[in-house]
């Protein structure tokens, strides 16, 4: 939720503050209301924090710049304890000599009976955040033990929640401790400089050597060195591996948002996600998949469980892989999933869908899924994230950075991947979709260029968009895979231009929405193909002539070709044909681009919406 950056380079070395900053501008999409740093330099530690966005914290380090550093942390803030003010930013101090500092992304949930107690012996508090507490144990440890990770180490058992820590002593002006529960924290390993990132984006412009380190671990890195241990003091190996992108990949590339960049990435994307993954026989082969094909044949039963974005992908693959599989498919809101006693066992395969690997709700599903007795696989967009460290399997969608606050190529990586997950179940469990399976991966292949086709022809779309800044509320339709695609549009317009936006399926129309149709009222219509079965072409066909009747506005999102359509659209917006189950990878595109260009039209900040944060690590 919070972005936290830390480096270490040469004694001599001036560069920690341009790296800590770098570092904050690639993690701001984390939280955005407030940033700070603090920099150890001269036997102190000087700290620069300012409440808004990070160009707050430039200006005021431009108006007083900081003395030359090689250590440094820094932090970007989505605020839970204490609203974004300049006290409640990060880095906090501990103790009244003010040689120490620390950031933390998560909440201490202890914090009120800890707080108390550091108030009974003395200790002052600046903010009302939980973090000041954790910088005030910190700073009485080191006092007592004159190290930075072994004071850490005393201090992470006292602390109940979820956490990644960074410190940083005056005494110790050479060394950064981190730690991490239930968040995350990744090493960058350079040439003499060190980095700690909450995610690879915080160094890439520096190093693609990383390190995953694990749960409940702390890391301690200088220069030369990355030492890790667990909580208990057992020294562990991080597990290095290279990161596959570039700075390049997490830059706005020439477009003006990161998330116009994104929706034009997915091409990409897709054809990324499906590279490798057939062997020369056009198989299916599955190599982070490390639960036996035997166990996978014996599964009775998929649970689906994600949020937001990530869960209408889910439901997508609910459609098509009991289709493919003709195994039941239930799709849950992770967090509602922990809270109502599911019915899984050990046949029962739990598949988690995350772009950031970090969603807390959906960890906290997984790991009750395992505590059941289920399988767990994971569906995620970044390596080594604790989603997939904590799953028996991954299936890496590789759709690179997503930077944008709103997810679109991360959506099609993972409907993607959910469709080779059900293809490969279908494979192994044979069966009539298990023959076809090579059939749709052929026509999967195609997708990438239908939909740079697409996006080639958005202009009316855009104007659309234009036209209707001043719109209050947009109804979004669809029916089938379609549904799911009205609700992700729906998603996307509220997140981004904070106007009134509903997504319903068709058919539930007559029961009550329909009521909210009146004179002048904007509805999409995501309309199957009509090559769809049992007549569901038809049937949404006739849902947009009884809105039209009231009134409403209907901008129809059709199949190319599909005349029936037009005698009821006030516009169509096409895209190219496809088989019904695949449909989603291209319908959604137009919703996209419609949401993006609204919130443009109003002015509004596309990239960092208000009130949100790319990933929501706390529950
Ligand atoms: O990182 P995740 O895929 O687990 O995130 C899940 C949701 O928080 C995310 O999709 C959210 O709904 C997006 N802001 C939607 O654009």
């Amino acid at each position: 939720m919070c972005g936290i950056v830390g480096y270490v380079g040469p004694e001599a070395s001036e560069k920690a503050i341009d790296v800590v900053m770098d570092g904050l501008g690639r993690l701001e999409y984390r939280g955005y209301d407030s940033a700070g740093v603090a920099l150890v330099t001269d036997g102190t530690v000087v700290t620069e924090k300012r409440a808004g966005k990070l160009t707050n914290l430039r200006s005021a380090l431009a108006a007083h710049p900081p003395a030359d550093s090689a250590t440094a942390i820094g932090h970007t803030r989505w605020a839970t304890h204490g609203g974004p003010t300049d006290a409640n930013a990060h880095p906090h101090r501990g103790g009244a000599d003010g040689k120490l500092a620390l950031v933390h992304n998560g909440i201490i949930e202890n914090f009120h009976a800890l707080k108390a107690a550091l108030l009974a012996d003395g200790a002052v508090f600046t903010s009302e955040t939980d973090t000041e507490v954790v910088a005030h144990l910190l700073d009485r440890a080191y006092c007592r033990t004159g190290d930075l990770t072994d004071a850490m180490r005393e201090v992470v058992e006292r602390l109940h929640g979820a956490f990644t820590l960074l410190a940083v002593h005056a005494d110790s002006p050479h060394t950064v401790v981190g730690a991490r529960r239930n968040s995350p924290l990744v090493v960058g390993l350079g040439e003499g400089e060190n980095f700690l990132g909450s995610d690879v984006a915080a160094f890439i412009g520096y190093t693609r050597h990383a390190m995953e380190l694990g749960q409940d671990q702390i890391v301690t890195i200088t220069p030369d060195t990355c030492s890790v241990i667990d909580f208990d003091g057992t020294p562990s190996d991080g597990k290095a591996y290279e990161v596959t992108w570039d700075a390049a990949a997490a830059e706005k590339g020439g477009y003006a948002t990161f998330m116009e960049k994104e929706i034009h990435d997915q091409p990409h994307a897709v054809r990324d996600t499906l590279f490798g993954r057939t062997d020369e026989t056009g198989r299916l082969v599955l190599d982070e998949m490390s639960i036996t094909e035997d166990e996978l044949r014996s599964v009775t039963k998929i649970v689906i469980v994600a949020c937001g974005t990530a869960a209408y992908a889910g439901m997508v693959a609910k459609y098509a892989i009991e289709r493919w599989t003709r195994l039941p498919v239930e799709v849950e809101l992770a967090h509602e999933f922990r809270y109502r006693d599911p019915v899984i066992d050990h046949q029962t395969l739990v598949v988690s869908i995350s772009q950031s690997g970090e969603t807390m709700d959906t960890l906290m599903a997984v790991r009750h899924a395992t505590h059941l007795g289920a399988r767990t696989v994971s569906i995620c967009n970044t390596h080594g994230s604790t989603i997939p460290r904590e799953s028996d399997a991954v299936l890496y969608t590789h759709a690179g950075p997503e930077i944008a606050v709103a997810s679109t190529k991360a959506f099609l990586a993972q409907i993607t991947a959910s469709y080779i997950l059900g293809l490969y179940l279908a494979q192994l469990r044979g069966g009539e979709y298990g023959k076809v399976a090579a059939e749709v991966l052929t026509e999967l292949h195609g997708i990438p260029d239908k939909i740079e086709a697409l996006l080639g022809s958005m202009d009316r779309v855009e104007e659309i968009a234009y036209f209707m800044s001043d719109t209050r509320s947009v109804l979004f339709l669809g029916r089938h895979v379609g549904f799911p695609v009205a609700m992700e549009g729906a998603l996307k317009l509220k997140e981004l231009a904070y106007i009134h936006a509903e997504g319903f399926a068709a058919g539930e129309l007559k029961h009550g929405p329909i009521a909210l149709i009146e004179p002048g009222q904007p509805v999409f219509i995501v309309v199957p193909s009509p090559s769809s079965e049992h007549g569901l072409h038809g049937k949404v066909v006739s849902n947009i002539q009884e809105i039209r009747a009231r009134g409403a506005r209907t901008l129809v999102i059709a199949e190319e070709g599909d005349e029936d359509v037009v005698p009821f659209a006030d516009e169509v917006i096409r895209v190219p044909h496809t088989s019904p189950l695949l449909a989603p990878l291209l319908t959604v595109v137009p919703l996209q681009v419609f949401a993006l260009h609204l919130s443009t039209a109003k002015g509004l900040d596309v990239d960092q919406p208000r009130n949100l944060a790319k990933s929501v690590t706390v529950e």
